[in-house]
């Protein structure tokens, strides 16, 4: 029988919990099936789809919407009992079982989405086996590199700051540390790789592709999710490259806008709050800012987990009629997060911390590790421990 083990290097997940990782699709599924349906897209196209945001978004639209969903990633499947491959690889198969049950389409292309032939594979898979049309296109990806489909030259992101090198605490959680780091400024070939991976190219790009193949219904809606953060993470954040990639992709939205104008369609950026992810761990500095904020959001009641935040988008916002716009046009279900109040609170904790206090009752550390612990399929609510051999596993498809 395989032993699961919770292993970090840094901010950086190892081990995986695979049956954890199906609970986990369970609770969020059993979350929005206990908020009821509500009308919405009923063909939808994920890219993106087996972590966090992308995958939050699907379940709330398949299990709230009712909606059939094509799922694209990158993943990959267990290989020993050592290597049991990525918690994403088994979020797609408990998705697509738990939809398959429900009588909803649930096709998962586990592949590089910034690739043509992926573009092809989907477009066909809707053309022949889809309905023909979609009705919503969600870009949910978050990628360190990107191979160019023309050049093949292969771009790598960097999460650094403009101009001046950015000081101030952050946080190991292998270690449970709290130190000093410097982030260094970008060259310009750095800002220029990073806009490239995670700026807005590749989702103009899929948009292009599907209109061309006639693949969009009339009044189509794509949505690309952002963060722009507040004066307390814009040094390293909304100032750094990873706000120059977010600003191209506002960008990569007027674009589309025109594109699929003669089709009534939009392309709305979503502004969504932080969360703990895979992909939000990683930025130096960032966990700080999370294990304040989170406590202030717990206290006031607005802490929300990637389920609830897009649920509550597309539910209330997009498809329920209570969007709140800003003035450039992006959707702001950020509010609560940017809140004034929830903002001060912040700043004054945040510079209250230091290394004995960081992991203390006085933050949402415990919250962080819990939310980080989850995401591999490690101290998830409803689990119990169960057998499973690797010859099992392997047999599991997505
Ligand atoms: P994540 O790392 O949990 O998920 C990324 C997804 O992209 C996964 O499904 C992964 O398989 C897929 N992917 C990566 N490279 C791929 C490739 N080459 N081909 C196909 N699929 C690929 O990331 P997370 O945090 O859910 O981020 C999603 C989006 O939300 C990003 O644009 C991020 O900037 C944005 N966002 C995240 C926030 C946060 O606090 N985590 C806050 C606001 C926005």
């Amino acid at each position: 029988m395989l032993k699961f083990e919770h292993k970090l290097r840094g901010n950086v997940a190892l081990g995986i919990n695979p049956l954890g990782c199906k609970q986990q699709v369970w609770n969020e599924i059993n979350y929005v099936k206990e908020k009821g349906t509500y009308e919405g897209p009923k063909k939808v196209l994920v890219i993106g789809a087996s972590s966090s945001y992308g995958l939050s978004t699907r379940i709330s639209l398949a299990f709230g919407a009712g909606a059939d969903t094509i799922g694209v990633s990158f993943e990959k499947g267990p290989k020993s009992a050592r290597n049991l491959g990525t918690a994403g690889w088994y979020n797609n198969i408990a998705f697509r079982e738990a939809a398959e049950e429900e009588g909803l389409i649930a096709k998962n292309f586990v592949q590089d989405a910034f690739s043509k032939e992926t573009k092809q594979d989907v477009i066909d898979y809707i053309k022949n086996e889809f309905g023909g049309k979609v009705d919503l296109v969600v870009y949910s990806l978050a990628s360190g590199v990107r191979k160019d489909p023309e050049t093949g030259e292969i771009y790598h992101s960097s999460i650094k700051a403009i101009g001046e090198p950015v000081v101030g605490p952050t946080i190991n959680m292998e270690k449970q540390l709290f130190y000093t780091e410097t982030l260094e400024p970008a060259t310009d070939q750095e800002i220029a790789d990073t806009v490239k991976v995670m700026g807005g190219e590749d989702w103009q790009l899929w948009m292009e592709a599907l209109k061309e193949a006639d693949v969009l219904a009339d009044g189509v809606l794509t949505t690309n999710y952002s963060y722009l953060g507040t004066e307390l993470n814009h040094p390293y954040y909304g100032g750094g490259t990873l706000g120059r990639a977010k600003a191209d992709c506002d960008v990569k939205a007027e674009n589309i806008n025109e594109l699929l104008s003669d089709i009534n369609g939009k392309a709305t950026m979503v502004v969504a709050t932080a969360v703990t992810t895979k992909a939000s761990a990683v930025i130096p500095f960032f966990p700080v800012y999370c294990i304040a904020l989170f406590k202030v959001m717990e206290e006031k009641g607005t802490h929300e987990t990637p389920i609830m935040h897009q649920d509550r988008i597309y539910r209330e916002m997009i498809y329920g009629g209570k969007p709140e716009y800003d003035e450039a046009g992006r959707l702001r279900p950020d509010n609560w997060e940017i809140d004034p109040d929830t903002q001060a609170k912040t700043k004054e904790l945040v510079h209250q911390l230091n290394a004995e206090n960081f992991n203390s009752e006085r933050t949402a550390f415990d919250t962080i590790l819990k939310e980080f612990s989850v995401l591999s399929g490690f101290m998830v609510e409803n689990y119990v421990e169960q057998d499973i051999t690797l010859e099992e596993l392997k047999e599991l498809t997505y």
